[in-house]
């Protein structure tokens, strides 16, 4: 059976405003890998990727056509998980540390929370638009939500790195995508 982990409600907490956290806004490259509450994992989530609005299933991400195709993934000292949207929950994938199998550099792999952005091929696959978008849309709307994530981040004190450099295949074992599935970016925050 599935293990799930309910995450605590939202809290708006920021301490800076956006054009504050927009300015402020650096790449960090120096983590000590310490442990975020779930409560910083759940705002960190819903920040990224939250329903915000459920009576028109509208998200804190927008996606071309409000596909929702970009799945957010994440790996702390304990486990690897998927972030479920309509449920506000995590989906466990496997209990265990793996955020250093996330990164290739060392400060990388130091990070309390390793996040990967992930096109769902099989979402993607309803796109409703021309089907030559895909592969702009793909990158673009995974782009969006690691934006979100950063912002956030930095609008709560926290250090975070966009990062490409990650072994796609290592980390696609890691998080059991399908072959289709596209991880676009990943970001360390901490
Ligand atoms: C798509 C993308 C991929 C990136 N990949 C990496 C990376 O793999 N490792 C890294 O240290 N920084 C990475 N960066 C961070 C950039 O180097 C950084 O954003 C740039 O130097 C500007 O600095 P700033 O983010 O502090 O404004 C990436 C940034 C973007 C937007």
């Amino acid at each position: 059976m599935t293990e799930k982990i309910q995450l605590p409600a939202p809290t708006f907490n920021d301490q800076l405003k956006v054009s504050e956290a927009i300015a402020k806004r650096r790449s960090i490259r120096q983590y000590d890998g310490h442990a975020l509450d779930l409560q910083q994992i759940a705002n960190l989530c819903y920040f990224s990727a939250g329903i915000t609005d459920k009576q028109h299933g509208f998200c804190a991400n927008p996606t071309a056509c409000n596909t929702q195709h970009i799945d957010l993934y994440l790996a702390n000292a304990d486990f690897c998980a998927k972030y479920l949207p309509a449920e506000h929950a995590l989906e466990i994938i496997e209990r265990g540390d793996f955020r250093a199998e996330m990164a290739i550099q060392p400060f990388a792999k130091e990070a309390s929370v390793q996040f990967a952005y992930v096109v769902n091929a099989a979402t993607f696959s309803k796109f409703p638009g021309n089907p030559d978008h895909k592969a702009k849309y793909g990158h673009t709307d995974a782009a969006i939500m690691a934006t979100n994530t950063c912002l956030y981040a930095t609008s709560v004190g926290m250090g975070s790195v966009m990062r490409g450099m990650f072994e796609p295949a290592i980390v696609a074992k890691r998080l059991q995508l399908q072959p289709e599935d596209e991880i676009v970016l990943t970001v360390s925050v901490g």
